[in-house]
């Protein structure tokens, strides 16, 4: 697979600026081009505003943030990039036409993914050149915070393209969920759209309002979607006996039944409930600042479900145990002199506080940061936190001595001051990259502890040694 350095996008509405926002946060360059100019700065608002609620998601440490440029000059885009996203409206033939267009002018292992909400991969890749590298991946809105992305083969789709495609929207942070087979609506419109003709139903038929039908979601079936689905839950609603039981019990009722296959029509009067209904419950709140406040919902939940392990939380799990790794990898690469252990980084915008300078806590985070490179340069890694031993932070000082400005580049250098079977006793350095002036320092200590005790405990000798070894191999520390 090509190393997906640049991302190009196809189409910079709602979908194309929320792949761009997530991309660009996971250290992606973006190519967007639209054929309309003025998306440039629409895309570049849609990134802005996605990035607070991004930037809380995780603080794993990132790579460099990626960079976003912009061309109405599609050729150019499929030239330069190493993978292409597309999302232009929702019409078969245009989709068509625009894919086959832009598949002469990319390289045949430029992979080709569209959003589409139901169309048929076999269908858009009729008329394309290499159409082996066309597949679905259907994100979800909002796509830089909803990881769920849909991938679907269409008939002439090699293996090599899911499996590609699949790494790479991991990578950036998703859940790949590949389909057996393409079928319009993909899964999740398809379940999506169920809901909403029986919702529409409900109105047309003076039933429920919409903000009602809100309710009977978000105070019950939503909360426990989240963590487990319908088929789960489901599976514990029957008892001990699980399924069985569940279809037992209620499985008489879906002859009756309940619901309704077609949808309703769109009379003017059912859009006119549909659209007072969801005024009445926007309360005068603009479109914008309930976008914040689902987003804000969206990050908290994640958080929550990375506790227990679970679905959405299960996925930021993983892809920090990722960021981790590669901030170590990188801290760990032939360039850094293995005497010293170091970690870049640069103050990102959601960094700074309101005096326009670098907010206190962050130090802290590129200090764990820091100490997080140098436990690797000694193994102590995930392995062996997963051994039951690890190492827990004691004690720290900070001295704030410089101020740190918005994107500033930034290097931490950490000394081991002493060692012993219990204690490990560091000093860093944080400079700031443009000129190395040092603007802060932290001492720690750092205890050695069993982890199921809950008890300090002492290291293996081999662990204290190479430690030891460390500290002898390190320069002085620069006077402050
Ligand atoms: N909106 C959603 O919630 C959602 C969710 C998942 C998938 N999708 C899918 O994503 C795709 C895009 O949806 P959207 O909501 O972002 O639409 P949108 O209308 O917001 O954006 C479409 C963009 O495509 C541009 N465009 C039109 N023709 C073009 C062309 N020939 N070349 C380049 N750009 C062109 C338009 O200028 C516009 O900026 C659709 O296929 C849709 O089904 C949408």
């Amino acid at each position: 697979m090509r190393t997906v350095r640049t991302l190009g996008l196809l189409g910079t509405g709602v979908i194309g600026g929320g792949w761009a926002a997530r991309a660009l946060h996971f250290g992606i360059d973006v190519l967007a081009a639209d054929t309309k100019p003025e998306m440039e700065n629409w895309i570049r608002a849609a990134v802005k505003n996605a990035e607070p609620a991004l930037a809380r998601l995780t603080f794993a440490p990132l790579p460099p943030q990626g960079t976003l440029s912009f061309t109405t000059d599609l050729h150019a885009m499929a030239q330069r990039v190493d993978f292409i996203q597309e999302n232009i409206p929702e019409q078969l033939e245009l989709k068509q036409r625009v894919l086959a267009d832009v598949s002469r002018h990319a390289a045949p292992d430029v992979i080709i993914a569209s959003s589409t909400s139901g169309l048929m991969p076999s269908d858009l890749q009729r008329d394309m050149v290499a159409p082996e590298r066309l597949l679905v991946a259907h994100p979800f809105n909002p796509v830089y915070l909803l990881p769920l992305v849909e991938l679907v083969a269409g008939k002439l789709t090699s293996p090599q393209t899911i499996e590609s495609a699949r790494c790479f929207y991991a990578y950036i942070g998703m859940h790949p969920l590949t389909l057996r087979h393409e079928v319009p609506g993909h899964l999740t419109d398809r379940l999506q759209e169920a809901l909403w003709r029986e919702i529409l139903h409900l109105v047309n038929d003076g039933v429920a309002s919409t903000g009602e039908l809100d309710e009977s979601i978000v105070y019950g079936p939503g909360l426990r979607w989240a963590a487990m689905g319908t088929n789960m839950i489901y599976h514990l609603a029957g008892g001990e006996s699980g399924m069985r039981h569940m279809l037992a019990q209620f499985g008489p009722c879906l002859k009756w039944p309940w619901t309704k296959l077609e949808a309703p029509e769109l009379s003017e009067q059912l859009i006119d409930r549909m659209v007072e209904g969801t005024q009445e419950q926007a309360g005068g709140r603009s479109i914008r600042s309930l976008e914040r406040l689902r987003d804000d919902s969206l990050v908290a939940i994640q958080q929550v479900l990375r506790q227990y392990n679970i679905g959405a939380g299960a996925t930021l799990k993983a892809l920090e145990a990722r960021l981790y790794a590669d901030a170590a990898m990188r801290a760990l690469s032939p360039a850094v002199p293995q005497e010293l252990t170091r970690v870049d980084t640069c103050v990102r915008p959601e960094w700074v506080d309101y005096n326009g300078h670098m907010t206190d806590f962050r130090y802290l985070q590129v200090f764990g940061e820091a100490m997080d490179v140098l436990y690797r340069r000694v193994g102590v890694d995930e392995a062996y936190r997963l051994s039951g031993r690890m190492f827990y932070t004691a004690d720290t000082q900070i001295s704030y001595l410089a101020e740190a400005k918005v994107n500033e580049p930034l290097y931490a250098t950490t000394h081991v001051l002493s060692v012993d079977h219990k204690r490990l006793k560091v000093l860093h350095h944080l400079h700031r990259g443009s000129d190395d002036k040092l603007i802060a320092t932290g001492a720690q200590t750092h205890v050695h502890v069993n982890t199921e005790a809950g008890k300090a405990s002492a290291m293996d000798e081999d662990l204290y040694q190479r430690v030891e070894s460390l500290r002898a191999a390190q320069p002085e520390p620069v006077p402050i």
